[in-house]
């Protein structure tokens, strides 16, 4: 693996990093290494300061951190704040009504422009339409809709009512949707008729008509935005339309007062259970954090910058860097609605190019699927504008580093590599643009605040070498918790180390020099695309299917998406064919989304098992991989399960 520190071209890029305000801008290394002694002579003094200067309070906090019962840890518990007037009205005051807060590109190609004051005009407008639904704070909302504006209205509308939004991705199916509606158990669910996805109308308003006939009997409201002009079923003690419940409404609403530990949002992410886990933010720490990673891993400044992540907002990502980070900040942010390679792989240079983009977020998946298609399709637009890449969501391979550095960058641009989870709610390991010497495929050293490190299986440091990652110290934007589900928080993060850190999941190195390279999963979640996903999840999905006795899934490595999925299934009844190969990957669409399709189905008699029952899925994996077997597979209860299963592969 290629170790060549970058550091050449620093000196180069600092003249696109004008210096600012110390707090909002980490220039040098020796910045970044006194924060760090700052957070360590006095770690709540430091965090203290950060809060009181970046966000807007309504009541500033006395009380910084409150470890009285860990691993239930709250952050300025006694402040009072609102998180859409930290990212509204606080820069209309401050006289940016007028500045652009969102870019919006639709697939087919229309744009639209949001200033300050026009966002802030509709959030209030929403706002009042939720009141008028007897939306009250705390109540949960589902938001199942396209890359839309109106997502982020409906996010910021909730906040401004302190009502808790859940946010479900749009290609998750109707019975996915179910799931989280009813766990949440939401009274109201905001979604679009259809948005566009690859040249055609994806509808979605059906998709939440399935998930409520069949349950969620908590909803009693579906507000629909017209998008996609598609003909949708209307039930109209149910169904409201946006535009017309929005249009009577007044254009102002008052921020409402929230504790800073007042619940913000639920997300959905996969765990290592069929279930998934509703990870739960909360108002000051996540924002404050939203808003800091933004300033110091991107360098933003607003009313100069165009940021633009291209992560749907159904994922965290979405969350804090298209919605609250750069909004926070009182920056522009950039949305687009379709498929980054839809009609032709330059549309996301095309994009860049027309709206000036400045900072570039996306996934190594992108990036490597975007070198497939070849080099003349940057080549065709200006990418001058751009100053900082950044990547985000699974490890990236250096080549594919070297590649969005040279042809994209420039060498021009740094590389931020950023680790982060849902569970983290923001950028927790990651170089600052202007001061950190980069590695190609290091997500290099935490971020001031930050303490994270790789530990042995007994929670013991390791200064060079693998290990599991763990963070040491709460820091504010951390998960409060599992939506309704306290021993399951318990047991996934804390109880691995005895409570005494938060463990991630994931494997890393260190390496001579301190930085981190992050290795993967450690647990029984993939990583496809950068999106997470059980095995279990999938694995449930199959068996539900009639024709299904017993089904292991497991990751196995692809060239473009990180992982593919690759199932191997047990057959009660059926012939095991290529028709019910196809079946049963539509029934998982069908179960859970197309994002969970496996793309290998092996049939197999009996899966291989020890003696105590457990399927051995790190042989499955060898095997998936076509990888040879090193394993001593005579614990097995039944070697020649396996033997076959090779035979098959080399047949
Ligand atoms: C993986 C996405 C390597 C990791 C923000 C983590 C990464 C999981 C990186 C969280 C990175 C995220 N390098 N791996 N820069 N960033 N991951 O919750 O396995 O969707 O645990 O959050 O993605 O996925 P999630």
């Amino acid at each position: 693996m290629a170790e060549e520190t970058i550091t050449s071209m620093l000196e180069e890029r600092r003249k696109f990093a004008p210096p600012r305000n110390e707090t909002a801008h980490i220039a040098s290394m020796e910045q970044y290494a006194q924060w760090r002694a700052r957070f360590e002579a006095d770690r709540e003094g430091a965090w203290r300061e950060l809060a009181l200067e970046h966000l807007h309070w309504q009541q500033p906090f006395t009380r910084v951190l409150n470890r009285e019962r860990p691993p239930f840890f709250r952050w300025f518990e006694d402040g009072y704040l609102n998180v859409s007037e930290n990212c509204l009205d606080r820069h209309v005051a401050a006289g940016h009504g007028a500045r652009t807060a969102i870019i919006w590109e639709g697939e087919p190609g229309e744009v639209r422009r949001i200033s300050y004051a026009e966002l802030l005009a509709e959030v209030c407008r929403a706002a009042n339409a939720l009141k008028q639904l007897g939306i009250e704070a705390g109540d949960r909302v589902v938001i199942y809709m396209p890359m839309i504006p109106e997502a982020a209205v409906a996010m910021l509308a909730c906040t401004r009512i302190g009502a808790v939004h859940s946010v479900v991705f749009g290609a998750f199916s109707a019975q996915a949707l179910r799931d989280r509606i009813e766990d949440a158990q939401a009274k109201l669910v905001i979604t679009a008729d259809g948005g566009w996805r690859r040249g055609a109308v994806h509808d979605l308003k059906s998709k939440v008509d399935q998930a409520l006939d069949g349950g969620g009997n908590s909803v009693r409201h579906v507000l629909v935005v017209r998008r996609g002009g598609n003909k949708v079923a209307w039930k109209p003690e149910r169904d409201l339309d946006w535009q017309e419940v929005l249009c009577v409404e007044s254009d102002v609403c008052p921020p409402a007062r929230l504790n800073a530990e007042h619940p913000l949002f639920i997300l959905y992410t996969s765990g290592s259970t069929g279930k998934p886990k509703g990870i739960l933010h909360t108002t000051a720490g996540y924002l404050l954090w939203a808003r800091l990673t933004m300033l110091w891993s991107f360098d933003f400044h607003a009313g100069r910058d165009v940021f633009w992540c291209t992560a749907d907002i159904g994922w965290i990502t979405g969350h804090t860097y298209s919605v609250y980070g750069p909004l926070a900040c009182g920056g522009t942010t950039l949305m687009y609605e379709g498929v980054p390679t839809f009609p032709d792989p330059g549309r996301l240079w095309q994009i860049c190019a027309a709206h000036d983009v400045t900072i570039f977020y996306t996934a190594p998946t992108a990036i490597r699927a975007l070198i497939k298609a070849g080099d003349e399709w940057p080549a065709r637009h200006d990418l001058s504008s751009l100053r900082v890449l950044g990547t985000v969501g699974e490890p990236i391979n250096p080549e594919a580093w070297m590649w969005y550095y040279t042809v994209i960058g420039q060498r021009r641009c740094p590389i931020v590599d950023t680790w982060w989870q849902t569970e983290t709610g923001g950028h927790m390991i990651a170089p600052l643009p202007f001061a950190t010497p980069t590695k190609p495929g290091s997500a290099t050293l935490p971020l001031p605040g930050i303490e994270a490190d790789v530990v042995d299986g007994d929670g013991k440091s390791i200064a060079e070498g693998g290990g599991l990652l763990v963070i040491r110290e709460p820091w504010p934007s951390m998960l409060r918790g599992i939506w309704g589900d306290e021993q399951r928080y318990l047991e996934t993060y804390w109880r691995k180390f005895d409570g005494r850190f938060y463990f991630a999941g994931d494997g890393a190195r260190r390496d001579e020099d301190g930085y981190i390279w992050i290795m993967g999963r450690v647990d029984d979640v993939l990583n496809v695309s950068g999106h997470r996903l059980g095995t279990m999840e999938i694995e449930s999905a199959l068996v539900a299917h009639e024709a299904v006795a017993e089904a292991a899934v497991v990751g196995r490595p692809d060239e473009v998406k990180g992982e593919s999925i690759c199932a191997f299934v047990v057959l009660k009844q059926g012939t095991p064919d290529e028709a019910l190969r196809q079946a049963l990957k539509r029934h998982v669409g069908e179960v859970i989304g197309a994002i969970a399709k496996p793309d290998e189905i092996r049939f197999a008699e009996a899966l291989p098992k020890t003696r105590s029952g457990k399927i051995m899925r790190r042989l499955l994996r060898d095997i998936a991989a076509g990888r040879e077997i090193r394993q001593d597979i005579s614990t097995l209860e039944d070697a020649a399960v396996v033997r076959r299963l090779l035979e098959d592969q080399q047949g």
